[in-house]
């Protein structure tokens, strides 16, 4: 079907998109309504960190589907069941709310750390964020996000997140006060331009916390679920946050997310926190699927391989046409450029022929790499072999 055949005037508009369909995935690989493959290296933003298609969420999808699709969230079921487990085993943490999107987690982080206060520090609400984070889109993340211009798009914001450096200690400390509740963040920062938060700074935010009688909150929206390398990437920091949010990666492309906490956080009471599909035994059981595949002997060794591999390729990238440097951490990782052509060559990158390639420039002087977790050699080879080709006809 040609492009002009597509009911496209239905949408609101709310971004510009070019002008394909795309109408089938699998793997590393997506096709636009054309037939044209492209190498997918941005996978739903971090989102499918399976891949398109993978065959453990397909048989989940199906069996679940066939089975039970909604219960009520107002009941258990099996799949909510075991992927709680599965995330509580596998991490520092004790109980776990699931909701839908990774905005969602961080408004129910919001709300437990204001709840805590509340009951805990004198009804203590402030919650210290970071400049340049990105925590989501409802009213309440945005006015946690450190975005440039978001804090007057939608005002008034929610009041109650003065915003600190990351990597700069000193200017959390400066922010405490007897209203502060929390500090939260991204372990790297993924829309600011993949940015890690150091280890040291990590091990100080929680030493503050501890200080202050704090809640250290991360944001593991688009670093969680093996993006890093480690299962969460708190754990690459040596230090045990109180509170965590998943997304993204956790549903490996279907709408699921997830609040966690340690047992003493959990201060919900009866009402504070809901929403009808959490805990949906479709996307639960997705995500269970997700998680096990993840968690197999090997998985992660190989996503800390193949992000080291990356690494040694963009570096000789960068080398060979003088930019500067890359940095990330395990499959979050991005090439830094000499000049703002990050979007041009986004664009290129897309329109070439016979097979086009999908990449992201969160800042004009960056690309943003986000492949699947299975990602293999040969396509990062690929990928590096066409970005080449780009980079020489733009220099
Ligand atoms: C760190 C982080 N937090 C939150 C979000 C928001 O997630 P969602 O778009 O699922 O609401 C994102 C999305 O990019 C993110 O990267």
């Amino acid at each position: 079907m040609a492009f002009a055949e597509y009911p496209v005037q239905s949408l609101m508009y709310i971004t510009n998109r070019p002008e394909l369909v795309f109408t089938e995935g699998k793997g590393s690989w997506l096709t636009d309504h054309n037939g044209k493959r492209y190498l997918d290296f941005v996978q739903g933003w971090a989102v499918n960190a399976l891949g398109h298609s993978n065959e453990g969420m397909i048989q989940a999808l199906e069996t679940q589907a066939r089975k039970l699709l909604n219960p009520s969230p107002a009941f258990y079921n099996e799949p909510m069941l075991k992927l709680g487990r599965q995330l509580t085993d596998n991490s520092c943490f004790d109980k776990v709310f699931f909701a839908n999107s990774g905005a969602e987690a961080n408004e129910g982080a919001i709300k437990l750390a204001r709840k805590w206060g509340r009951k805990h520090k004198n009804g203590a609400f402030e919650i210290i964020t970071m400049d340049h984070s990105f925590h989501g889109r409802t009213l309440a993340t945005m006015s946690a996000s450190g975005k440039a211009g978001w804090d007057t798009i939608f005002a008034p914001q929610v009041p109650g997140f003065p915003k600190a450096d990351l990597n700069d200690l000193a200017s959390v400390e400066k922010l405490i006060t007897d209203k502060t509740v929390g500090i939260m963040l991204e372990p790297v920062q993924g829309e600011g331009g993949v940015i890690p938060a150091t280890r040291e700074f990590m091990q100080g935010l929680r030493a503050l916390a501890d200080k202050h009688k704090l809640l250290l909150i991360v944001d593991e929206v688009q670093t969680g679920c093996g993006r890093c390398g480690t299962l969460f990437a708190y754990e690459l920091s040596g230090v045990e946050p109180d509170i965590m949010t998943l997304g993204k990666g956790i549903g490996g492309g279907v709408p699921l997310s997830a609040l966690l906490c340690k047992a003493e956080v959990a201060s919900f009471e009866a009402g504070d926190q809901g929403g009808t599909y959490n805990g949906n035994p479709l996307m639960t059981a997705v995500g269970s699927a997700v998680i096990e595949q993840l968690t197999a002997p090997g998985f992660l060794d190989d996503v800390k391989a193949k992000g080291q591999y990356l690494r040694e390729q963009l570096l000789a990238l960068s080398a060979e046409f003088g930019l500067g440097g890359e940095r990330g951490e395990g499959l979050l990782r991005a090439l830094v450029l000499d000049k703002d052509i990050g979007p041009q060559i986004v664009e290129e990158a897309r329109e070439m022929a016979p097979r086009g390639l999908l990449l992201n420039s969160p800042r004009p002087s960056l690309l943003r790499f986000m492949p699947a977790l299975n990602v293999t050699r040969e396509e990062i080879d690929q990928m590096i072999g066409m970005l080449r080709t780009l980079l020489k006809k733009l220099a």
